[in-house]
C-alpha cells in the first residue's frame, strides 16, 4: 500500500505576511523540478498570513497545499478571536492542524474538543491533521501508547471509516517538540505502528492502510530520511525548521 508523504510546516506563531510570500517563494524556488512528484508539501502559516500565501501559491501555480493551525468547531457566533473552520474552507485551505499539543497544554483543548474540531474540519472538505502525544513523564511511566491510543480513540467519536481513512494523524511525543531531541527513528516506528492498529480496529484495515501517520518533534534535514524510511511513518510536522527555507527543503528532499 503507498501512502503519498506528507511533510507539513507548521509555523507556530512566527513570520508576518511579508514574511509569509519571502519564505514560500524561497521554498519554492529552493526545490528542484520533479523533487515533489513523490511527496505532498502543506505549509501552516498564522491565520493573518493565509490570504497572502492563498493568493501566491494560487497565482503562482505553486505546488503546495494551504494549511492552518487551528481553527473553531462552530461555523460562527459569540466566539471572540476564534476562527471559523468555513472561513478556511473559502480560502482554498486543504489540511487544518487539531489538537497540537500547544494547543492542548496552552490553552486547555480536551480530547472533547479536538473530536468536535476533528468533525467540523471535515465537514467543510478539509482534512485534519490531528495530534497527538505524551510528555515526558508520561513516557517515563510506561504510558506512551495508553496516552497515545485515548488521544486517537477520543479524537476519532462519531468520524466515520472513509472519514478516517482520509485523515492524517501527527505523532508527536510532546518532550521532543522544539527541544532538539527527537525519539529514535525506532521509538517513532512502533508508536505510529500502535496508531495504526488501533485505526484498524476501529475503522477496519482499509481505512489503517491509508490513514497517513506523520511523525513530529524536532525534524531536520539531518534526521528525516531515517524517520521516513520507517514503514508507519508516512510524514513529517516539521516546526522550528519549517521557518527556515533550506533547511525545510532539504526535510521535502528526504529521499534524495
Ligand atoms: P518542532 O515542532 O519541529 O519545532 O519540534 C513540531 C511541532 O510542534 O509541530
Amino acid at each position: 500500500m503507498s501512502r503519498t508523504p506528507l511533510i507539513s510546516g507548521n509555523w507556530k506563531m512566527n513570520l508576518n505576511h511579508f514574511e509569509a510570500i519571502q519564505t514560500v517563494q524561497k521554498l519554492h524556488y529552493l526545490i528542484p523540478k520533479g523533487a515533489m512528484d513523490d511527496v505532498e508539501v502543506s505549509i501552516h502559516p498564522p491565520f493573518t498570513d493565509i490570504r497572502s500565501v492563498q493568493t501566491l501559491i494560487e497565482s503562482e501555480e505553486l505546488d503546495f497545499a494551504l494549511g492552518a493551525q487551528h481553527c473553531h468547531f462552530e461555523d460562527s457566533g459569540a466566539f471572540t478571536g476564534e476562527v471559523s473552520p468555513a472561513f478556511l474552507a473559502k480560502l482554498n485551505t486543504k489540511y487544518v492542524i487539531c489538537g497540537h499539543s500547544e494547543r492542548r497544554e496552552v490553552f486547555g483543548e480536551s480530547d472533547e474538543m479536538v473530536n468536535a474540531k476533528v468533525l467540523a474540519i471535515l465537514k467543510h472538505g478539509m482534512t485534519p491533521i490531528m495530534c497527538c502525544g505524551e510528555t515526558l513523564a508520561e513516557r517515563e511511566a510506561d504510558e506512551t501508547e495508553s496516552k497515545v491510543v485515548g488521544q486517537i480513540v477520543a479524537g476519532l467519536a462519531g468520524v466515520s471509516n472513509e472519514q478516517i481513512a482520509s485523515l492524517v494523524i501527527a505523532y508527536e511525543p510532546i518532550w521532543a517538540i522544539g527541544t532538539g531531541k527527537t525519539a529514535t527513528s525506532e521509538d517513532a516506528q512502533t508508536v505510529c505502528a500502535a496508531i495504526r492498529s488501533k485505526v484498524a480496529e476501529i475503522a477496519g484495515d482499509d481505512a489503517a492502510n491509508t490513514v497517513r501517520i506523520q511523525y513530529g518533534g524536532s525534524v531536520k534535514g539531518g534526521n528525516s530520511p531515517e524517520l521516513m524510511s520507517q514503514p508507519d511513518i508516512d510524514g513529517a510536522l516539521v516546526g522550528g525548521a519549517s521557518l527556515d527555507p533550506d533547511e525545510f527543503a532539504r526535510i521535502i528532499q528526504f529521499n534524495g
